[in-house]
Parts: C-alpha cells; structure tokens; sequence
C-alpha cells in the first residue's frame, strides 16, 4: 500500500505527481506529500528542495502545493497508508537527511527499522517522526558522506550506489524513490518485493508504484525487478541489479487501461463498479465460453493441455474478498470436478503450510497482482517444492488477477486475467464476479477433461453461464430500487448476521465483509448450521439476520436455520427465489430461481447493493473507507 510517483523531465514536476498521486489515492489516503528539486545556482550545481506533507486525503496537499508552491522539474510524490506511527503530519513522507537535502518517498516495511534507529541514534541522528522510513534517508546520507570523504563528487553514480548499498542493509519490502539536491539532475529508485514500474514519457521519465499514476502520461513502460536499483536522468535509464551489475531490458506497452477512472454519472464508483458487472461478464462469456467449442473443452482458457494433465489436488491462496471467491471456486472444483481442494488464507498459509502433497495446482487469486501475503505464500510454495526434487511435488501455479501487468504475472507462470477493468472503490465488487467466473470455467474443464460430469451437465452450466449477463442486468437495476427501502430499517444498526450454507457460505462471508468495509456495522458470515452452536446467543430483535436461501441440498435446512433465528425475535431478510419461502422471512430480497451451481453469481448481487445503501445513507466515506486500501502491498 501507499502510493509512490517520481518524475524527471522538463516541465514543472508538481502537477503531474499531483495528477499521479490522485490515481494511486485507492492505495492509501491518510496523508500525502511531495518533495520538487529546482537548480538554484548553474555554477554550484547545487538544487534547492522543496517539502511539503499534509494530513488527510490528497486534497489538503493539493492546497498546500497552490498556496506555497514546489517548483523543480525533479520530484518525488507520495499517498501514505499508515503502517508504522499515526496518519499525522509527522510521519507522512517525503522524509528527509538531518540536513534536509535528501529525501525519500517509500513504499513497504522496513522490518530492521528499530535495529537501524539504534545505530543511527547512538551516531547522533535525530529522528522526526515514528516512522520505519526515516530511517532510509540518513542511512543513504552516512553512506554519501562516505564516499564524499573519500574525495568523489557529488554525481547521479554515487547516489544510486549509496542507494543499493543501503539496500543491502534494508530488511523486509520496500519501492523507494530518493532525490538528493546535490545532484537536481538524478533520480534513484529502488525496489523489493513491493511494486515499482518506470515510464518513459516524452521528455521525461517517472515512476509510479502502480499503472494508473502512469496511464495519463506515457504508455510505455519497464516494470523493475525484485532487488534492482535505477538511476533516472534528463538522458536515460541505468539499471542495476542488487549486486551494482548493469540491466539491459526492452520497455513494453501498457494496455487497457481506457476506462481508467471516471465515474460517469454515478454517485461513487463502487455502485458504478457494481452496475458494470452485465458488461464484464458478457465480455468474460464472448471471450472464453464461444458457442461451438466441444464438449470435451468446453473453455477458452489461455493454456496448454499439458497445464490440467495429472493434477491430482488443487490449493487456492488468497486474502479477502478474493479468498472469498477462492471458496466458492473450491466448492465447484470439489463438487462438481471432483478434486480435491483446499482454500488458505495466504497471511496463515506463509507460515504453517500443510504437508506437501504431490500434483497439486497452486492457485494464487488477487485481484491486484500485488497482495504482499498472496505474493509471499506463492513463492514460499514454490520454493520449498522446488527444493523436494522429486517431479511429482514440482511446483504448478495459477494466478488469477485483474491486473495482468502486476507483480504475480511476473512471478506466476500461468495467468488466468479476469479482465473486469480497473476497479477503485476499495470494496470489491465487479472483480469479485470476474474471479467467481474464472473459477466456474476452471471447473468447467476440469470436469469435461475429468469426465466427472455428463455432457448435458457440462452443456447446461455452459448455457446458464451464457444467460447470465442479461439476468444480472435486471437484477442489478430491481436490487438497486429495492436496497435503497430495506437499506432504512439499519439507521440505527450495530450488528447484523448473514447465513449460508454449501456453496453460498462464501457468499454470506462476502456480504458481511462488504457491510463491515463501508458502512463501519459489525458483520459476520456463519454457515447456517453452524448458529445454533454459539452465535445464536447475539440474536435479538435490535440483530438483523441476511438468510441466503436458494434451492439445493441444504434449502430447507437453510430455512430451518432461518426460523431458528426468527423465534430469537431476529428481523430476518430472506435472499431467495419468490415463491418458495416468503412467509418465513419479514422481508424479501428476490433472487431468479438457478440452479444451486449458479446461485452465488446473483445471490452476491443484493450483498453490494444493499451494504452500498446502507453506507451511503450514513454519508460514508464509500470509495475510501477509513483505514482501508486497495491494495495491500505490506505484510
Ligand atoms: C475487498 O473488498 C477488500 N478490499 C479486500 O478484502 C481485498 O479483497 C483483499 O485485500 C485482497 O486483495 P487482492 O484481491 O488485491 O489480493
């Protein structure tokens, strides 16, 4: 998380690290701040540095910039998402040297911080703030001062080797951007298992933790690699790898970033997110479930026939929203191809992974590519079973994102891209069903190549996955209206349950996740059967209870459940067919009768809509709920 942007070129620097640092604000808005470097003396090749930091979102260092300005065509620019000391002026970046010269924008953990602040400290540096970065500057100063004293001059070379030198000594994840006003025509960053892609414009070169802060000035792109260093100059590029060894590479073009962020006419762009779930799953039908295929490959899926063959079990790691869908994605794996899956909370998996089992398929599913734990227990994975040497526990990977140009596709030889187009509100929504389809063509295959469904099986889910963006457009529009009344009854709401069973137990997960992220309304998600072992003892009637009920092996225990909760004076919401159960509920959020496979892609559909009412009825902060990111790029 925290968004970093740095620019050298020709024009002034501000405003396009302003303009950059408002599409990576979904990174972290709990303050912000830039540092410009302008020639102050031709002669003594000396710059003067401007810093400027403010609390709160964005807008307050936009009006700090217009008021005292920054000139420089130099510049570093940050979001910050506070990890180490509170979203306070103190702590946001850019941070400086004890001279005030040198400054750092960062990205990350620096895990060694407090061991580094000691030393720092008993040297005689004083720190400002609480923050694990401050200790960069003064340890990337130590090391200039060093070689200053041993007679070099102040250069671009030195700065970058003073930067990789210090990264020897850093601990944990980190992208960083340094300028330094000794050198005004030098910019250096650096990376560590954090993001961090260069641009070259024209006329200028920049650097952003992420895509979108680039997209408005240059498509093209060099996405760095873990450990490298660059030095960023009016004249070029150089690239160094950890040990200071010179990096050639080709840039590549960004694409698809068009829709990149408008929210046309609606409200926040969590509902405009929610409203374009139709379109992306149309786009998902017509590229992958094309009328015609056989049987037998019932999916365009990008891969070899060599990537299904011999998998024996599969494992699904992710966070969140994503290991949500992961879930679901288990149950239509186990259920309906018949492999045996597992699902891990990434941050749990890094360090207590089961045993290794041999022709396993790892699935890592984010939809920004960038999950620091996600991208951690990946790798973990795939270490520790390159090491066993036997080919059977050889690692099989799969990464499922929206973000095709981000850190997993680098590191993940097999790329499922859900192409649900850049999401911003933090809340995810449309990407959760891009994954969820992702999944259900997965199982698709599996059972076709398996033979662990009929054909006319394989058939009818293809069929019902074909007819699912005209359904969803009705239901979004119906949910909209209907979520707008029920969202009423929680003015007052603290707590509120939500129930379900089998394959929408997820679901009910999800949607109290979605209601605890932008309404700030503690949630959980239980599965049904599971109430009367503890959780029923919160139910009254002040306690809400959001029943999934669809048709399949557990409607009628899911009912059941249901009325357990209705005689504890709980106001109970069905999310159910009509006609099949409405006298057990008080209200009714109607769903089209599917079959219990499809039920989760539409019973998530009143779950966004009406978590997204009851927000926006409290006047929440919806897009950028308080203490959130978008992506979390920190352990
Ligand atoms: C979803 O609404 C959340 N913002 C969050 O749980 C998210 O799903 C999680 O952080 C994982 O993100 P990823 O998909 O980018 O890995």
């Amino acid at each position: 998380m925290c968004g970093i942007v740095a620019v050298i070129g020709s024009r002034d620097a501000a405003p396009l690290l302003l303009e950059g640092l408002k599409q990576l604000e979904y990174r972290g808005y709990d303050s912000a701040g830039l540092a410009t470097i302008e020639f102050s003396s031709q002669a003594s090749n000396n710059g003067s540095l401007t810093c400027l930091r403010a609390g709160g979102k964005l807008v307050n260092l936009n009006s700090l910039v217009d008021r005292d300005g920054a000139p420089g065509q130099l510049g570093i620019g940050h979001t910050r998402w506070a990890t180490h000391g509170k979203p306070e002026e103190k702590n946001a970046h850019p941070h400086r040297d004890s001279s005030g010269g040198l400054a750092v924008v960062q990205n990350g953990i620096i895990e060694n911080h407090r061991y580094l602040r000691k030393e720092l400290e008993s040297e005689g540096v004083s720190f400002l703030s609480d923050t694990d970065t401050e200790v960069i500057p003064h340890l990337i100063a130590r090391q200039l001062q060093l070689s200053l004293a041993e007679g070099m001059s102040p250069s671009g070379s030195i700065l970058v080797e003073a930067v990789r030198k210090v990264s020897l000594e850093l601990k944990g994840a980190y992208a960083l951007a340094v300028i330094w006003d000794k050198t005004p025509e030098s910019l250096v960053v650096a990376r560590r298992q954090a993001p961090l892609l260069i641009g070259l414009g024209e006329g200028e070169f920049l650097c952003a933790s992420d895509t979108p802060a680039l997209a408005g000035f240059t498509r093209t792109i060099l996405p760095m690699e873990d450990g490298e260093v660059a030095l960023l100059t009016p004249l070029g590029i150089e690239l160094y790898d950890i040990r200071g060894e010179r990096q050639q590479r080709s840039p590549s073009l960004l694409n698809g970033l068009e829709d990149v962020v408008t929210k046309r006419n609606f409200r926040h762009f969590m509902l405009k997110e929610i409203y374009e779930q139709p379109e992306k799953a149309k786009l998902w039908v017509d590229r992958h479930l094309p009328y015609g295929l056989p049987a037998s490959s019932p999916i365009a899926y990008p891969f070899e026939n060599s990537f299904y063959e011999g998998i024996e079990r599969i494992q699904i790691l992710a966070c969140g929203t994503s290991r949500h869908a992961g879930m679901v994605g288990a149950y239509l794996l186990e259920q309906f191809a018949g492999i045996p899956t597992s699902v891990f909370y990434a941050s749990e998996f890094r360090y207590s992974a089961p045993p290794l089992a041999p022709n396993t398929l790892t699935i890592g599913v984010t939809q920004s590519g960038e999950t620091a734990d996600t991208l951690a227990a990946l790798a973990m994975e795939s270490r520790r079973r390159k090491s066993h040497g036997n080919p059977a526990f050889a690692p099989r990977q799969l990464g499922i994102t929206n973000r095709s140009e981000s850190s997993i596709a680098r590191q993940v030889p097999n790329i499922l891209d859900i192409g649900s187009g850049i999401e911003v509100g933090v809340a995810a929504t449309k990407t959760f069903l891009g994954q969820l389809l992702a999944f259900y063509g997965l199982a698709l295959t599996f059972a076709s190549r398996r033979k662990s469904r009929s054909v006319e099986e394989i058939t009818t889910m293809a069929n019902e996955l074909r007819n699912l963006p005209s359904q969803l457009f009705s239901l979004i529009e119906k949910h909209d209206q209907l979520s707008i009344s029920l969202s009423q009854m929680f003015s007052e709401t603290q707590n509120v349950i939500f129930l379900g069973r089998g394959i929408n137990y997820p679901i009910a997960l999800e949607g109290a996740l979605k209601l605890k992220e932008i309404s700030y309304i503690h949630a959980e998600g239980y599965p049904a059967g599971e109430m009367k072992h503890g959780p029923i003892a919160l139910l009254e009637k002040r306690v809400p209870v959001i029943s999934i009920a669809t048709p399949g092996v557990v409607f009628e225990k899911v009912l059941s459940n249901a009325q357990e909760a209705k005689a504890r004076d709980a106001k109970l919401i069905g999310v159910a067919p009509n006609g099949l159960a409405e006298e057990v509920f008080d209200a009714l959020l109607p769903i089209p009768e599917v079959s219990e496979w499809m039920s989760p892609l539409f019973s998530v559909i009143p779950m966004q809509l009406l978590s997204y009412h009851i927000a926006a009825n409290r006047g929440l902060d919806i897009d950028q709920p308080r203490n959130l990111a978008k992506s979390v790029t920190v352990e």
